[in-house]
């Protein structure tokens, strides 16, 4: 396992705290993204010397920044909509390699992908049985259902009964022979299990399965075996060792050395680059409990509600004040659920302190909604 994390050195933490309390003080609910620790995360990643392309998931976040910067890092994109493939490529050098991995998707969106220079990924029978002259004579990726998924909650596992992803690979033969009959060279396998992944092990495994079937299939070069690279968040929790994935990864492709590997990781480049910002509004004593109120909850952030995500909150006014109050932090929005966090141990705190929610980088912004038509938080960029 590789080393616990270092909450104490988080930039928000350390260079930039002045600045992010003064941001808060001018206004809320913000996300500020740091881009030296999306360069840093990207950096670190390239040092997986036996993956040969790496694309970022841009679901995770695509703040054009975020996309400029991991652009002139050398990633190439996945995009799962016609929506993210027109923002990459209107952001990004048309030198970047693109991906195109959507989920029964509507026949028009994959016409319109195959117009662009992305690569298209099928993940059923469907597409071929029905619409076989859209994709006649092309080349493309098979994302396969390796029977198992994996990841930090249920909802975010993609792959095994019960998952909407991937074609089973018993259905393989039967996709060939559709492919053959349309004139579809199979490129390209692909298989993404889930998401928050602090197994190294586990692309390792991915990688054989696809190398063994791939072996059967005779014509695809790569070999995409995914994003779900996951960040601790509970403090104490170990970090993925990079260095031990690069060991298992140059194990398996030694085995079968004649595939290209591609990852498509999002998370693993954004999370810790991004923080919301929040001011209190209130507070609340009910029976044993204490209620701290901020200016933004669910609709800001909703992987608390959606997964009980654990993302640290600390109160930037009080940094250096001691933890004395235990609050359930709460957002002003309609529902019981707009926790964002249970139990937190903190200062006592007043209304006005600027509040940081940690981790926010990942699924933040991008989830968020106009629920109770609170304002959308504004998003800031840290060169
Ligand atoms: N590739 C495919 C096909 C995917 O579906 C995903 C994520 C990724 C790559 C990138 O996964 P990552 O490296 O970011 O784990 N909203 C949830 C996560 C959902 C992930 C959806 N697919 C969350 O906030 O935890």
């Amino acid at each position: 396992s590789g080393e616990t994390v270092a909450a104490g050195d988080a930039w928000w933490r350390t260079q930039c705290r002045d600045q992010l309390l003064a941001l808060g003080e001018q206004a809320t609910p913000r996300y500020v993204y740091h881009l030296p620790t999306v360069r840093k995360q990207a950096r670190e990643l390239k040092t997986l010397a036996s993956v040969d392309r790496l694309h970022y998931a841009v679901k995770a976040n695509t703040h054009p920044a975020i996309l400029r910067a991991l652009a002139e890092e050398g990633f190439g994109f996945e995009c799962v909509s016609p929506g993210e493939l027109k923002a990459v490529m209107a952001t990004v050098p048309e030198s970047a390699p693109l991906l195109f991995t959507p989920n029964f998707a509507p026949r028009e969106d994959y016409v319109w992908a195959l117009s662009t220079r992305a690569t298209v990924s099928l993940d059923s029978l469907y597409p071929l049985e029905h619409w076989g002259e859209v994709f006649r004579g092309r080349e493309i990726v098979l994302r396969v259902d390796l029977g198992r998924g994996l990841g930090h909650h249920e909802k975010v596992r993609t792959g095994g009964s019960g998952s909407k992803f991937g074609l089973p690979v018993e259905h393989v033969d039967a996709f060939l022979r559709l492919a053959d009959a349309h004139g579809v060279t199979v490129r390209g396998l692909h298989a993404h299990l889930g998401s928050g992944i602090l197994d190294d092990k586990h692309w390792g495994e991915v990688y054989n399965q696809l190398a063994s079937l791939a072996e059967r299939i005779g014509s695809v070069a790569f070999l995409d075996i995914g994003g779900g690279l996951g960040v601790p968040s509970h403090p104490g929790e170990a970090q993925l060792d990079i260095a031990a994935l690069e060991e298992v990864l140059r194990k398996v492709k030694g085995a079968y050395p004649h595939y290209q590997l591609w990852m498509e990781p999002g998370r693993y480049l954004v999370a810790d680059a991004g923080v919301l910002i929040t001011r209190v509004t209130q507070q609340k004593g009910k029976g044993s409990w204490r209620y701290l109120g901020v200016d933004t909850g669910m609709n800001s952030l909703i992987r608390p509600a959606l997964y009980d995500a654990w993302h640290e909150i600390v109160n930037l006014t009080r940094l250096d004040e001691p933890a004395t109050a235990l609050y359930q932090v709460v957002g002003p929005i309609c529902e019981s659920g707009d926790v964002i966090g249970s139990d937190r141990r903190l200062p006592e705190a007043k209304e006005g302190d600027v509040m940081l929610i940690a981790q926010a980088g990942a699924y933040g912004k991008v989830m968020s909604s106009p629920y109770n038509l609170r304002d959308e938080a504004e998003e800031i960029i840290i060169e």
